[in-house]
Formats: structure tokens, sequence, C-alpha cells
């Protein structure tokens, strides 16, 4: 038994109970539960790694953390994408210090080993002093990760060998990612650059924020809001007209308004464009998704990349010990969009969400608060409140896949996210996992949902 009365191969339930609604603080704050986390839930998810239109030609690579893992993802001169520790099989120093960039080979500061795109061994300093038999070059490459994926431009990878396809991790959550994905022919790109930022909080508090606490909007970021917006407060919610839905622990809860979001942006010209697509949206994607796009809505796919899919922010939650995270923001447009339309679109992401952004600050402080608060002695052992419309779920909605809920008000993604965490820190084999939603998309949909292809 460990402190807290907390055993290490505990029935991660006890922390939660769902069906009440109440989540335990200690999830948020222990070591001990974090670095379960790291095996559990980072080494054995299928994880963001990086969008195709970041690695464009041959040679290209970027770096980023799979869990608390560096990583390179790498666009071999096969043309190939791979991703692969960022650290030395020497003495496991690091072999790449930039961000991003072309190169021909990673070399290794300390000793001078030198790594292809393929990340393969290719040449060490002073080669003769090893002896036949010390080192073999074909074992000495950089260790690859063990799947990797793509789905319609997001790239994805996974340590575990026995991950289900990244396909069927996604499950019916691709009818809704395909909103922001798939709305228009010639699909999504980042924009240049990558903002990154250090937040003193645990990794969940943003995942779970995105993933469904609408509630938060009007009054965290009612001065932001007011300010943007001529005076005017965040608009009341539709509460009989919007969702939540979420499949696997990937969660995204919306209106059905089409342009609300944008609206924040006070960028009509964005606004125009939107509505310009949106007869051709509705013959792609069917008239429902076609006023999902747009409306007031954010989305998390789990476990740690969240986006708003009107205001086009898309970001990542790198977990950096249990009271911090590094958030890393991009900005997502279609790439068909007129340079104009794009250059719009990145001035309404700064001006809301980025380190400057009015609403970025707002919910840094809260999460920071909520983390640091948590970690009282006594403070840790009281239960935190996730009830709000329990008893509103839609079951078998004609158009609507996933665990549904009504109104967009409401904790249900934020529940669905720790039942799916609790489900893979308790689970030794992903095979044991419990089955909590069973997919309706057989014959439903109106675009093609199949989009994972092999990079
Ligand atoms: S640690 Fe990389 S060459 Fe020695
Ligand atoms: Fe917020």
């Amino acid at each position: 038994m460990g402190m807290d009365g907390f055993e290490m191969k505990a029935d991660y339930g006890q922390f939660m109970d769902l069906k009440e609604g109440w989540v335990d603080r200690r999830i948020f704050t222990r070591d001990d539960i974090y670095e379960q986390e790291l095996y559990k839930i980072f080494a054995r998810s299928w994880l963001f790694v990086a969008h195709e239109s970041q690695l464009p030609k041959n040679g290209d690579f970027l770096t980023t953390h799979m869990g608390e893992d560096g990583v390179i993802v790498s666009r071999g001169h096969d043309g190939k994408v791979r991703v692969f520790l960022n650290s030395c099989p020497h003495r496991g120093n690091k072999v790449c210090f930039a961000d991003a960039g072309n190169a021909r080979r990673f070399v290794c500061n300390y000793h001078g080993w030198s790594f292809d795109g393929k990340g393969e061994l290719q040449g060490v300093h002073e080669e003769y002093c090893y002896d036949p038999g010390d080192l073999d070059k074909s074992k000495n490459g950089l260790k690859q990760v063990a799947k990797i994926d793509s789905y319609k431009g997001l790239i994805f990878a996974t340590f575990d060998n026995e991950a289900v396809s990244l396909g069927e991790w996604l499950g019916d959550f691709r009818w809704y990612l395909d909103c922001l994905l798939d709305n228009e022919d010639g699909g999504t790109e980042f924009m240049p650059g990558c903002i990154k930022s250090e937040i003193n909080a645990n990794w969940k508090f943003g995942v779970e924020n995105f993933i469904g606490d609408a509630l938060h909007a009007g009054w965290t970021h009612d001065s932001g809001t007011r300010a943007m917006n001529g005076g005017e407060p965040f608009p009341p919610v539709d509460m009989a007209n919007s969702y939540h839905a979420s499949v696997n622990g990937h969660g995204w809860e919306f209106g059905l308004e089409g342009v609300g979001d944008i609206f924040l942006l006070g960028r009509p010209k964005v606004m125009e464009y939107y509505n310009d697509i949106r007869p051709d949206m509705a013959k792609r994607l069917g008239e429902a998704r076609s006023k999902v796009f747009g409306s007031v809505a954010s989305a998390s796919i789990f476990p740690n990349v969240s986006f708003l899919p009107g205001i086009s922010t898309f970001r990542q939650w790198q977990p950096k010990g249990p009271w911090k995270f590094e958030l890393k923001t991009w900005v997502i447009v279609n790439k068909n969009m007129p340079d104009e339309i794009k250059s719009e679109v990145t001035k309404g992401v700064m001006q809301t969400f980025g380190p400057g952004g009015a609403f970025e600050m707002d919910d840094g402080e809260n999460w920071e608060n909520c983390t640091t608060v948590n970690r009282g002695v006594v403070t840790r052992h009281e239960k935190l409140h996730y009830r709000c419309g329990i008893n509103r779920r839609v079951n078998d909605h004609p158009t609507f896949p996933g665990i549904l809920y009504q109104g967009q008000y409401n904790d249900a993604n934020q529940r669905n996210f720790y039942e799916r965490w609790a489900d893979m820190m308790g689970a030794e084999r992903m095979a044991d996992m419990p089955e909590r939603y069973k997919s309706v998309m057989s014959g439903r949909e109106t675009r093609d949902i199949t989009g994972v292809k092999a990079v």
C-alpha cells in the first residue's frame, strides 16, 4: 500500500465514479500516477506527431515528443515518413537540436555518430578504433516507433506493437474530424511556424477544457469576448440544438448555428469565405455537418490534441511532469483558401489563442491554479464535480454518431475522456479494454471516412 491508500496495481476506476459524476483530484497531481500515464497512456496511444504539410519535401524533418520521449519525424530521401527516437544509441545524446528543417544527416554532437533520414547509422568518427565485431551499424540505428499512419493530413505514431489500426482508434470520431479535415477538396495545411509555451498545470486540464468545457467560455472569457465583439457578451447557448459527442475518449462539443465561432474573430472576410463554401460542404458532408462546421465548438483527440474548428487553432498538450505541460499551437487552414483569408485566419488565432491571445491567458491561469490547489494534502481528498447534464444522454440519434448528450453545457465529454483514461490506465493489455461504444457508421456516412493511409 502506497501513500494516500493507493496501490500501484490499483483499479483506476477508484479515482472516479462517472455514474455519480465525480473525479478524484489526485489524478492531476500525483507523480506515481503521472509515471503510469507515461507507460499506460502515452506509450500505447496513437499520438499526433505532425501534419503532412510540415514535411513536403524529401529530407524534411521536425522534432516533437511522444509523451516525454523526444522523437524525430523525418521524410527520408525515399519519400517515406518515419518516426524515431531523438536519442543516440551510443550514450543517449540528442542527435537533432532543431525544431524543424531539411537535413541529409543527423550527426551526434558527442562522438560524431551520424544517421540518415531513415534513422540508420551511416558513419562513425574514428571508425578504425572499433575492432571487427565491436559495432554492427545495422543494429545501431535510431529506435523506430512501432507504427505510423495518417488520417487526412494528420500523421500519428505509436510505440505499441499491439495497437489497433489508426482507423479503429479514431473510430466514428472520423465522422466529426472530417468537418475539420475534409470540408473542401484540397484538404488542410498548417500555416508555417509553431508557438510553444509552458504552463504550470496538469496536461489533462487543457484536454478536458477543449473536449467539452463550453461552460467556461461565457464566464472566463467574458471580457476578452466583449473587447473583440463590440461590447457584446458570448451568445447564449441553444441547449436544444447543441451536443456533446464522444468516441474512444475523443470528443467534440458543438452547436448547429454554422457561424458561431467565426464571429469572434470579427473578421467578416473569413465568414464570407465559409458561407461561400458552405453549400459545397453540405453536398460533400451532408447538411448536418455543414452546420456543425464553424458553430461554437471545441474538440480533443485522445489523449493530448485539441482544436477549435471555427477559430482554426490546433494544439497539443505535451506532458512535462504532473504539474507542467508544454503547449504547442499551430494554425490549421484549408489548403485552397485564398492567401488573404489564410492571413486573416492567422491574425484571428493570434488575437484569441496564443501566448499573447486574449483567451489563452485567461485559461492558463485557471489551469495553473486548479493544479496547484489540488496538491494540498487535505484538499486532494475532496472530490471534483463532473455531473452537469448527466441525465441528458441521447440514444440512437439518426444523424450524430458517438456517445451523445444534449446541450453543449455538459460534462459528458469530460466524463467519457476520464472513463477512457481509467480504462487504459487499468488495462494490462489493450485487448482487455472494455467496449464502451459500438460503431454505427456502416451505410450511414455521406463521405468516405476510411481515409487512413500509411505515409
Ligand atoms: S552519444 Fe552520440 S556519438 Fe556518443
Ligand atoms: Fe478557454
